[in-house]
């Protein structure tokens, strides 16, 4: 499966932003050839779902001669960016050894004039100079190209759009309702236990309209059947926690504290916002630890994905890789307080509060002489 895929029949509410999204993908637009819809709003909200879904669409198909899907993240450097554009546009060739000079040169050639449609999710960089210098390159499309930003910022918005936002609003209740209850219950005890569905409308509630705390909570009630479960959710403290206007991570860290310990600890390793990890990697850091045994090293990467911490599910032959969620690495800082991280080439300090190391790149670190670390204290480490 490849990760700019959604399933439009489990997405609710989401027809009528796709439509209008696809309209404006269609028309062709005097003077501009090539136009940006920006899609903001606050995480996990659904941009990147809505993308998907545009993306997915059989019209875009077929009105678009490249189609092209970039998670851009966090670090904008000009380099990366071209290389999952030119990754995207041909996956059997290799461009990570090319120097800037020859991306440069060759992101044009790629786009050759054709008319192509480029998602570039996730982006949060509010330098206008460094999307200057990737625009200026994608300028080489055929008339009616477009480019649709994924982001949580108004000023990427504004600095990066040629046509007004399109503006994510919460879910209704009632479509907050459809997703939740949509597969909630295991069993049929929501027929046999009204109370679970009194009880899920309060819930609900809580998730304040955001379908990654709505999906979120679901899956960790997917398998409790008694009142006091749900209750326990409903009443917990954490929704009491100061937060933000926009803030989900009650949801989240609720449903964090009900994972087992061995799904925890997973959690906790400060991977790299947008760090591509494999199936197998998380594995070996669960056994490592003693927190799993081989033999049902399946069932565990099931559950946790199930928990929707992860996104970005992609096969690669056989392998599975798969991305930490933004708001779940937000939460696994705050809740590790620094006592697990990652080293790589760029790490040159390492806290004094961490208690476990992992380095995903060993060869690089250990072969480069200027990499030097304090630490004070005992650690663990693990090296891929
Ligand atoms: N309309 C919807 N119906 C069903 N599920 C949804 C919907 N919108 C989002 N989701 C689910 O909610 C989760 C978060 O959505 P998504 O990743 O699209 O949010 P986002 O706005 O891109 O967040 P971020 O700002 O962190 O990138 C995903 O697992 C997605 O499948
Ligand atoms: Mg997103």
């Amino acid at each position: 499966m490849n990760h700019s895929f959604v399933d439009a029949s489990h997405v609710i509410g989401s027809q009528q932003a796709r439509d209008n999204i696809i309209e404006t993908l269609l028309q062709s637009v005097d003077g501009e050839n090539v136009s940006i819809i920006p899609i903001v709003g606050i995480g996990g909200i659904g941009k990147t779902t809505l993308a998907k879904l545009v993306y997915g669409d059989q019209r875009i198909a077929t009105h678009f001669e490249l189609k092209l899907w970039v998670c851009v993240s966090n670090v904008f450097q000009l380099d990366k960016v071209i290389i999952k554009i030119l990754d995207s546009a041909s996956p059997d060739q290799r461009h990570a050894d090319m120097g800037i000079d020859q991306l440069q040169r060759a992101l044009p050639e790629a786009l050759n004039g054709s008319k192509y449609s480029l998602i570039l999710d996730d982006v949060w960089s509010e330098d206008p100079r460094k999307w200057g210098e990737l625009k200026t390159l994608l300028m080489g499309g055929a008339d009616g190209s477009k480019i649709i930003v994924t982001t949580r910022s108004q000023h990427v918005a504004e600095i990066m759009g040629t046509v007004s936002a399109h503006n994510l609003s919460l879910l209704s209740h009632k479509d907050c309702l459809s997703l939740f209850f949509k597969c909630a219950f295991k069993g049929q005890q929501e027929k046999q236990n009204p109370n679970l569905k009194r009880i899920g409308e309060e819930i609900v509630r809580k998730c304040k309209g955001v379908p990654l705390a709505l999906i979120t909570l679901r899956s960790l009630l997917y398998s409790v059947t008694d009142d006091h479960g749900w209750e326990f959710v409903r009443d917990n403290e954490i929704w009491k926690l100061e937060q933000k206007e926009d803030d989900i991570l009650p949801a989240l860290r609720l449903s964090y504290e009900h994972l087992p310990s061995y799904l925890k600890f997973c959690i906790l390793f400060n991977f790299p916002e947008d760090y591509e990890m494999a199936d197998i990697e998380l594995v070996y850091l669960w056994m490592a630890n003693g927190l799993v045994q081989s033999s049902n090293e399946n069932q565990e990467l099931e559950d946790i994905s199930f928990r929707n911490f992860f996104r970005d599910f992609t096969e690669y032959g056989g392998n599975v890789t798969c991305k930490m969620h933004d708001l779940i690495h937000d939460l696994a800082l705050s809740v590790t307080q620094n006592e697990c991280s990652m080293v790589r080439t760029s790490t040159q300090q390492i806290p004094k509060s961490v208690r476990h190391i992992f380095f995903p790149y060993p060869e690089k670190i250990f072969l480069n002489p200027y990499t030097t670390w304090i630490a004070c204290e005992p650690f663990a480490l693990l090296c891929k």
